[in-house]
């Protein structure tokens, strides 16, 4: 198990939130994210961007629109052209939406339109491999909420790595970065922020994919 500082040649950053930084979205990606890892004093929300944050004691989150300014202990993630209602939910109660491999999950804040940015909670329990290894195609920031389990990162056994995942530690992972998680003998909970997020239908409704059959 390695703990994974600087961006991997597979497309995550990992951090604790000891360490203060930012994480900006790269370049080339078509949608522009900044997340906030550890103690920030003033972190400024631009007119037209929003900020999901949580709170210091970990029991509630929000979405802040700008213009505004945020003290932030832990985790907080900033999307650019986006910046509707402000809310906030405690992140307290049990999930309610059955997942896959027995894994659960919340809407923290459901997209209000197909599409738009969203955190969601996920609770996978002991022993357990959350999905097959996957790809997104939209940026998920993560952070470790409780429990202990771990990320499993890159493309195949040759080149992939495993980072342990411990309470208050964040990872970022790019577009089609392929990942899993999984735990041992305890539970985990999540809470990941997409980066604009998926609709039903339209990522596997392309002419690549149409027409193209496994044989
Ligand atoms: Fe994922």
């Amino acid at each position: 198990m390695v703990l994974i500082p600087e961006p991997t040649q597979q497309g995550m950053i990992c951090c604790d939130a000891e360490t203060p930084r930012k994480v900006v979205s790269e370049e080339t990606e078509p949608y522009y994210f900044e997340t906030y890892v550890g103690y920030q004093k003033n972190i400024e929300i631009s007119r037209g961007d929003s900020l999901f944050w949580i709170s210091s004691d970990l029991r509630t989150a929000y979405l802040t629109r700008g213009p505004q300014h945020i003290e932030s202990h832990f985790f907080a993630t900033l999307v650019r052209g986006f910046a509707p209602e402000n809310k906030s939910s405690t992140i307290t109660n049990r999930t309610v939406l059955p997942y896959i491999n027995g894994c659960s999950t919340k809407q923290i804040f459901p997209p209000d339109r197909p599409g738009d940015p969203t955190m969601q909670m996920l609770f996978i329990p002991p022993h357990c491999s959350e999905q097959h290894h996957h790809i997104h195609s939209t940026a998920r920031s993560v952070f470790v909420l409780s429990g202990s389990g771990r990320c499993i990162v890159g493309l195949n056994e040759k080149s992939s790595v495993t980072v342990d995942l411990v309470p208050k530690r964040i990872c970022v992972l790019s577009p089609m970065c392929p990942h899993h998680f999984e735990t041992s003998d305890e539970p985990l909970i999540v809470l990941p922020v997409h980066v604009w997020s998926s609709v039903l239908g339209a990522e596997n409704g392309h002419p690549m994919l149409n027409g193209t059959f496994r044989i």
